[in-house]
């Protein structure tokens, strides 16, 4: 799955290589004050960049593309991103997004003392995104998808950007207390006793203790949105059964993604549904399982997805 025709040499002089989710990453070394990261996006795969302008003064922060072919949309015009391009993200307020229209790579320079410590931080949490997708059947595209869907329901909804990384790493690891379920339940092909199901629900409870106590600290305040991503607006959901306006707005959101993107996967057990029918199943559910604002705004985030790109 990882390509590693242009860079394997780095590997084998120790530098390390990971996959962020949206693309993978490996850290080709420091030089000039600067880290310099070669990103390789897959065909098809987006890369959001924001710089936090207020708080980021005098980081540098350049992307250059040396492969493919990108385009590049800000602030709803797009364009293509031209080979040996350099982007400077500072002088952007808004989000960047880069969208691969084929394989490409591209290269990030960013001031050290940004970038090494997110860098390794990432490393860290790849591997426990990893282990959650050899349990559970899941690719790490679905973490990044449900991490994706979040981000962009939250900004439709208008909210703080100063909470996005919670959210952001509250979605990606909804799932990590599932590495606390036995494997002989999170796999039994057959339907689970009523004893195994408290066991399986608990997901919610022990994920949000994995998060509370995480060694990579910046995880820890997203500990809510594990506990409460099983709630449902009707009070009738796992492990609190709180209702409406007591689940949080991050825990609604993760919970109206999730669902729409397990609808829309092939599993294990059964064919992906087609994105209109799993629509269907957001709606019949608005206000009883999910929090009707967020599926409508989650249906104004796809409405929006589909016109950009097709
Ligand atoms: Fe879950």
């Amino acid at each position: 799955m990882r390509n590693n025709r242009s860079y394997s040499n780095y590997d084998e002089k120790g530098y390390p290589e990971l996959h962020l989710g949206y693309a993978d990453v490996i850290l080709l070394g420091q030089w000039d004050g600067l880290s310099n990261a070669l990103y390789s996006l897959h065909e098809g795969e987006n890369l959001w960049v924001q710089l936090n302008l207020d708080t980021d003064v005098g980081v540098v922060e350049t992307y250059t593309l040396l492969t493919g072919t990108v385009e590049i949309q800000y602030e709803g015009i797009r364009r293509s991103f031209q080979l040996g391009e350099t982007i400077d993200a500072s002088q952007y307020e808004k989000t960047i997004l880069f969208h691969a229209l084929s394989d490409a790579e591209i290269l990030i320079k960013t001031t050290v003392e940004i970038f090494e410590p997110g860098f390794f931080e990432t490393q860290v949490l790849q591997e426990e995104a990893d282990a959650i997708e050899k349990l559970d059947g899941y690719t790490y595209m679905h973490c990044n998808r449900i991490k994706n869907y979040s981000i962009e329901v939250w900004t439709e909804l208008d909210m703080p950007k100063s909470q996005l990384l919670t959210l952001r790493w509250g979605a990606y690891f909804h799932d990590i207390g599932k590495l606390a379920v036995p494997l002989e339940i999170l796999n039994k092909p057959g339907p689970l006793t009523s004893a195994e199901w408290d066991i399986m629900k608990a997901h919610t409870i022990e994920g949000a203790k994995m998060i509370r106590n995480h060694k990579v600290d910046m995880l820890r305040e997203s500990a809510f949105i594990v506990e409460q991503h099983h709630e449902r607006y009707d009070g009738t959901g796992y492990p609190y059964r709180l209702k409406g306006d007591d689940i949080s707005l991050e825990a609604s959101i993760v919970s109206v993604v999730d669902s729409f993107d397990a609808m829309t996967t092939d599993r294990i057990y059964r064919k992906a549904l087609p994105t209109k029918d799993a629509v269907q199943e957001l709606v019949k559910g608005r206000g009883t399982q999910f929090n009707p604002e967020v599926v409508d705004a989650f249906l104004s985030v796809l409405k929006k997805r589909r016109n950009r790109w097709e």
